[in-house]
This record gives C-alpha cells, structure tokens and sequence, in this order.
C-alpha cells in the first residue's frame, strides 16, 4: 500500500518514517517537509519533498504528523480536493480528539480498545502520549467498577523533552534541561486532560506533568482509589483480560512497576500494579510506562493503520529496542 508522511522531518514524522521503511506491506510514496526539503529522509532512497496536495492525491492513506490546528486544515483541504477518494487520514494531533470539538469527523484510535471500529474509518484521531498510558491502564478498571469515583485519583507524570516537539523554545534548550526535573502545566490544565475525562467520565483526575532531562520516554504513577477488596491482584487480572499478549501492544507485569529502560524505543505499553499500606479507604499504585515517540505516537499510528486495513494489528512494531 501507498502512503505518505505529512510533517515527516518532526520527531513523531522521522519515527512514524522509520517504522514504515521496515513495514513488510508498505511503500512510502513521500515524505513531506518545507525546511529539509532535497535532504534523506528516514525511508532509504526516498528524499524530503515540500508538502503538497497533488501528492497526497497518489496514496491510499497519509499521516498527519503536524503541530494542532495544522492538520485540521490539511483534513479540510483533502476532503475538498478529492471527496470521497480522499486516502485514509490518521491523525497524530488534537485536531480530532475527543475533547477537540471536531471528534465527530474521526474515529478515536486508542487501537487496543477501538479496533473493530477502524475498518470502515476514513480518518482516525491518534491519541495522546500521556493519555495513553492513562486511559489504556484505567478503562478496565473503570468498567470493572473497581475504582471509588468519590476521592480524586492523582496522576504523576513526567515526559522526555521530545514530547514537546523539534520546534526550537528556551525552555528547552539542553542548558535547561540538563541537570534539572521540574513540574509544568499545573492546576489541572493540562490540554490533554479533556481528552481522558471523555474517555474517563465521572472519575476526579488530577494530572500533574514533569519534565525529564532525557530525550524521550513517558513514566506515569497513578493513585488510584479503589472500593475495598480491590487488590493490585485482580487489577493485574482485569489487565490480562483485557490486552492478551498475542494480540496487544500492552504488557503487564506479574509485580512491581514498570520502568523507562523497559519501554525506549519500543511500541509498548507496560502496565504495573502494587498494594499500598496504610490507607482507609484503600488505594493502588498502578505504573504505566511508554515511549512517547513509540506507543504514545507512531507506534499507535501505525497500529491504527492496521486495523484500517485488516491486517494483523501489530504488525511492524517494535517489541524490543
Ligand atoms: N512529540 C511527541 O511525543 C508527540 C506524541 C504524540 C502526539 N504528538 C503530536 O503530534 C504532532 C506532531 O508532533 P511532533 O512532536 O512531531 O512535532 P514537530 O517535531 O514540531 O514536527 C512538526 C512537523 O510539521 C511541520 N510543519 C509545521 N508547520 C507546518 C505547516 N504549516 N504545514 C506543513 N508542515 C508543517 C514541521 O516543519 P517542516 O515542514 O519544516 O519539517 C515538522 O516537520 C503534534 O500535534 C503533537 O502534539 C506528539
């Protein structure tokens, strides 16, 4: 099958590049960025080349790897171009989240819970990096009637700094970043924290975001109330249940909780749950960790083109560094 990378010379374009050079059912017709145009891209052989609709218009589907609100545009300028041909769109951007105002137009591709739904999507919204490990280690619990929604559950996450972009900012030059750990985004602001309350209604989030002087990586460590009899057990049980291992991007420790080296540069999800002594009403720390480049973003996209397509869901991803 064809396809092309809008926005392939950003961090989630050149990994959603590099997974599609080794895809066995792949071609990559382009590649498009307007500052590294006429330079290699990740697909041997294959150059950057400017954006532009005429090529969009040779492909079965395209993904759409460019900062918020670009994309939307891009979505309305295809559709207008070639109507129902447009090629299947998948989404790595807010524009078509849920939360977003536009969620309508889209299939939410959280691709371990939304798969059935993909074939007959023309556009698919990637989701978020922090609300994957979110969503993905809570929605079971959810909907087992496992977690107390009358105490708040705190979620403690910290991101590599490619989880901002490859667009240059001060506050993230290496001088800033070296030697340092710091909370953003405080007072539940967080913009991806509409995007888990939809998945997630009724239940009171707390999400506070850091900053991890690392390239790349997510850790997350939820506080989950639960309703007494709830053990960290069972909660590992709801998992398995839920992601069998033949057939999932998601791993559930037998004990503990999970660590970054476990997940870098992989399209894994690896899941964690743990007692905690102490607390009356009970409490479970649950672990999520992710690469943000990985299964917080191409690795999903590319999962999500899969289930489009029929084929097998995790075919060429990565299971390993
Ligand atoms: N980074 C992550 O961990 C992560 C994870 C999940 C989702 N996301 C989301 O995925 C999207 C891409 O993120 P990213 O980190 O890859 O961003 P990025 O590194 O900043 O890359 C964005 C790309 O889009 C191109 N671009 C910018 N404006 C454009 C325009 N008007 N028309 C065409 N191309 C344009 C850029 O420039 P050139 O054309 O010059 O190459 C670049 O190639 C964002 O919406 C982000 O929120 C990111």
């Amino acid at each position: 099958m064809k396809v092309g990378v809008l926005g392939g010379g950003g961090y989630t374009g050149m990994e959603v590049l590099g997974l599609l050079a080794r895809h066995p059912r792949i071609r990559v017709a382009f590649a498009s960025s307007r500052s590294l145009a006429g330079t290699p891209s990740p697909v041997p052989g294959l150059p950057y080349t400017p954006p532009s609709l005429e090529a969009c218009g040779e492909v079965d589907a395209i993904f759409l790897c460019l900062p918020h609100g670009v994309a939307a545009h891009w979505v309305t300028d295809l559709r207008e171009a070639f109507g129902d041909a447009t090629p299947r769109l998948i989404d790595l951007t807010a524009d078509h989240r849920p939360g977003s105002g536009n969620e309508q137009d889209a299939v939410y591709g959280m691709a371990e819970l939304a798969s059935h739904r993909m074939p007959e999507a023309r556009l698919v919204a990637n989701p978020g990096c922090y609300p994957t490990g979110v969503i993905l280690s809570l929605l079971p619990l959810a909907e087992a009637g496992m977690i107390d929604p009358t105490r708040p559950l705190s979620i403690h996450a910290s991101s590599g700094v490619t989880g901002a972009g490859r667009t240059p900012r001060q506050d993230l030059l290496f001088a800033e970043v070296a030697d340092n750990y710091r909370a953003y985004g405080w007072g539940n602001r967080h913009r991806h924290l509409k995007e888990m309350r939809a998945l997630l209604p009724g239940l009171p989030l707390i999400f506070q975001p850091h900053l991890l002087p690392l390239p790349r990586g997510i850790l997350e460590t939820l506080t989950v109330p639960v309703h007494p009899g709830t053990t960290a057990g069972g909660i590992r049980e709801c998992w398995r249940g839920r992601y069998p291992e033949n057939s999932s991007a998601v791993r559930v420790l037998p004990e503990g909780l999970p660590e970054l080296r476990q997940v870098l540069r992989t399209d894994l999800l690896i899941l964690g749950a743990e007692e905690v002594e102490g607390i009356d009403p009970p409490v479970v720390t649950v672990g999520a960790a992710l690469d943000n480049l990985g299964k917080g973003a191409a690795g999903q996209a590319v999962q999500n083109m899969n289930a489009m397509m029929g084929w097998e869901l995790n075919e060429g991803i990565r299971w390993q560094h």
